[in-house]
């Protein structure tokens, strides 16, 4: 399991503050909308630049007609980053289109197609999809994994069920990860360390509770120290 740092900090000095930090440990750094959009490129080639062996998850959660997607996975791919996501909602046909693309690539990074939001509660999820988020979410995968996609984006609770209908292999990145059941903020569907081992999660993703405590890589390498 490897854990993913959500790079959410109000200001550019600060997430660059926090990267710096966390060189020399096995990270990888979870670049959002908030700061791509206002920080576009060069925060991909600050964090390159301060230490190489970072590895950057490009978390924009696309979702357009299949051209447009295609068209910005390339973009991607061109930025370099390891592992970039789309939404599942896009549909099959988009999501084949994206992969297609990526695959024209040598070394293409890892794509994940989003399932449901950590951030929904059962109730607000079924207004708009008219079905439970397990049923849902497994629908999603199915359709990531027949789009050959290497993974999904989905809660802790439902990472070993996902498995169960696609493959070991088929990754799961999980957030909504309290790691040592600190507070849930905005989030619905919390899970901390020893529940994401359990549930077979491939990439944990930790926000909040890393970069608002006060010892941030303290914080980490307590992370790390349970997942090695
Ligand atoms: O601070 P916290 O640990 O809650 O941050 C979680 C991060 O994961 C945020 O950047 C959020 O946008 C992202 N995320 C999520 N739920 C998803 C997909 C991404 O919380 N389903």
């Amino acid at each position: 399991m490897k854990l993913c740092v959500a790079l959410d900090l109000p200001r550019y000095e600060e997430n660059i503050a926090l990267i710096r930090q966390l060189r020399g440990e096995d990270v990888w750094l979870k670049v959002g909308l908030r700061s791509f959009i206002r920080d576009g490129e060069a925060i991909l080639k600050e964090i390159k630049s301060i230490h190489p062996g970072f590895k950057i998850f490009l978390d924009l959660k696309i979702h357009d007609i299949p051209n447009t997607m295609a068209d910005a996975a390339e973009s991607m791919v061109n930025l370099g980053v390891e592992m970039f996501n789309v939404h599942a909602s896009s549909g099959q046909k988009a999501m084949r289109m994206v992969m297609e693309r990526v695959n024209t690539f040598q070394n293409p990074p890892i794509v994940l197609a989003v399932t449901a939001l950590t951030s929904f509660d059962h109730a607000s999820f079924e207004a708009i999809y008219h079905k439970s988020i397990t049923h849902k979410v497994v629908d999603f995968a199915k359709d990531t994994y027949e789009s050959g996609l290497h993974g999904v984006v989905c809660s802790v609770f439902e990472s070993k069920l996902i498995k169960h209908h696609t493959g070991d292999d088929f990754l799961t990145l999980t957030p909504g990860i309290r790691p040592f059941g600190e507070g849930a903020d905005d989030q619905e569907r919390v899970a901390d360390l020893t529940r994401a081992k359990e549930e077979k999660s491939d990439f944990i993703v930790v926000g909040r509770p890393i970069y608002q405590s006060n010892d941030p890589l303290g914080v980490v390498q307590k992370i790390l120290e349970r997942l090695s």
